[in-house]
């Protein structure tokens, strides 16, 4: 299997509620890695650690809800974390914000994190 290196590491994906954070997860899950699945929305949340189960045999997948712009909420997950072998960070939380361009409008487009 390809990512074999992967198999029995444990890995924190930000934004794992949607779109790529998301999708890796899932890669992740496939090649047997452990997962800390971090974003904003739980329901979202859910739903990515139940396809990551469906597709990693054995693995562990626990998810928490953290907003990555409020220090609070990032000190309290630290905490949580404190005295675990942490081995990857996929730190992707974010969005990517560009205003849809009309059909009269002559802006050019921008992006920016929400974070
Ligand atoms: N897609 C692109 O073309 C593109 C291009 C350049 C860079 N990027 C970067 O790649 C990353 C992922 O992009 P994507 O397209 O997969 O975006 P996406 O589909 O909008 O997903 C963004 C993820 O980040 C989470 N998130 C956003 N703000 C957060 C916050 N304050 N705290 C915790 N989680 C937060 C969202 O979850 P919740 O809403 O549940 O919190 C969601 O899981 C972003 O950092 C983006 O800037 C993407």
């Amino acid at each position: 299997m390809a990512f074999k290196r992967l198999e029995g590491k444990t890995a924190i994906i930000t934004g794992a509620s949607a779109g790529i954070g998301a999708a890796t997860a899932k890669l992740f899950a496939s090649a047997g890695c452990n997962l800390v699945l971090v974003a904003r929305r739980a329901d979202k949340l859910e739903e990515t650690k139940k396809a990551c189960e469906a597709a990693g045999k054995s693995i562990q997948v626990e998810v928490h809800t953290v907003d990555a712009s409020k220090v609070s909420d990032l000190s309290a997950f630290v905490d949580k974390l404190k005295g675990r072998k942490i081995d990857i960070l996929i730190n992707n939380a974010g969005g990517v914000r560009a205003p849809r361009p009309s059909a009269t409008s002559t802006r050019t487009t921008s992006t920016s994190c929400s974070r």
